[in-house]
């Protein structure tokens, strides 16, 4: 790497991780201000994704209690919601971790969960700073507990929206090898990330519309967001397009999105607005 692209990316990290230090950014990624469309696809289009990612693994890991993980859980709207829905419907979860590498977020995430969880489901749950690109390492710093003790400590591991900006910085390698080592044999891992074949999400699109041209995040292909789990040495489970409901959609819009939605996956499937990956580390002995 040139020392300018190593300037170009320094910049770029700082101005996403002041990004996602401000208050809008609170805003955005807690539940009460987020939005109507994001309540929606955490009850409907995520949640599906998740029961049905949860069905593959091993049945002992049900019997004695999920460990979850979220990576860049922002301000935990995801990974609370999970909470309370895996538990209210019965299936025992062991304990829950969302990590990120804003601290603003990681301490609204708390508040969110102190807003909506119950006590016996906030037991279980806890927030640390650490950048997705060093799971590991940083959640070993941040919880005291030995890089061993944590290597196979999770059994379902999530991460919505974030991935991206580890294809942006080139460190999704480092991202699928710390989840492949958080995971415990056939454990799974969610990852939801933008489409890039969705044509609002691309920059010049959108830049058409904006007084002040704006750049965004480099947008992966799904190839690209499936590329690191199958090269650190998962078993892709699936891999497609899904979900035509915006976070930002108000309660109109949710409605005529979803009533369209299965009309536009039959239609134009590969145009929807998110990638979906779900990868599975293989079982012991295999
Ligand atoms: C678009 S937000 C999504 C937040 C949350 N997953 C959700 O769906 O509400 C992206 C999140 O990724 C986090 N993030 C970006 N780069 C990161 C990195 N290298 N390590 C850890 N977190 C990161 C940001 O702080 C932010 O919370």
């Amino acid at each position: 790497m040139t020392t300018n692209t190593q300037t170009n990316t320094k910049t770029m990290d700082e101005a996403f991780f002041e990004e996602y230090t401000s208050h809008d950014a609170i805003l955005k990624y807690t539940k009460a201000t987020a939005g109507y469309g994001i309540s929606h696809l955490l009850d409907h289009d995520y949640k599906d994704a998740y029961l049905r990612a949860l069905e593959s693994l091993p049945a002992e890991v049900k019997q004695r209690g999920i460990r979850i993980l979220e990576f860049g859980c922002g301000g935990g709207m995801n990974l609370v919601h999970l909470v309370s829905i895996l538990t209210r419907s019965g299936i025992k979860i062991e304990k829950a971790v969302g990590t990120d590498f804003s601290p603003v977020l990681i301490e609204a995430a708390k508040l969110e969960s102190k807003n909506y969880l119950r006590p016996d489901e906030l037991g279980k749950i806890q927030f640390h700073i650490a950048k997705n690109e060093s799971l590991v390492a940083d959640l070993s710093a941040a919880t005291g507990a030995p890089r061993a003790q944590l290597l196979g400590s999770f059994d379902f591991i999530i991460g919505v929206n974030t991935m991206r900006y580890c294809h942006r910085g080139g460190r999704e390698l480092s991202c699928a090898q710390d989840i492949l080592d958080l995971l415990s044999p056939g454990g799974i891992c969610v990852n939801i990330d933008m489409n890039d074949r969705f044509p609002l999400f691309r920059s010049a699109v959108k830049n058409k519309f904006r007084a002040h041209k704006i750049e965004e995040c480099y947008i992966p292909s799904l190839a690209e967001y499936a590329a690191p789990f199958k090269r650190t040495g998962f078993e892709i489970l699936r891999e497609e397009h899904f979900c035509w409901v915006s976070h930002s959609a108000g309660k109109g819009l949710c409605l005529v999105l979803r009533t369209l939605s299965p009309i536009l996956s039959v239609l134009f499937k590969t145009r929807a607005m998110r990638s979906l990956v779900v990868a599975r580390k293989p079982a012991a002995g295999r």
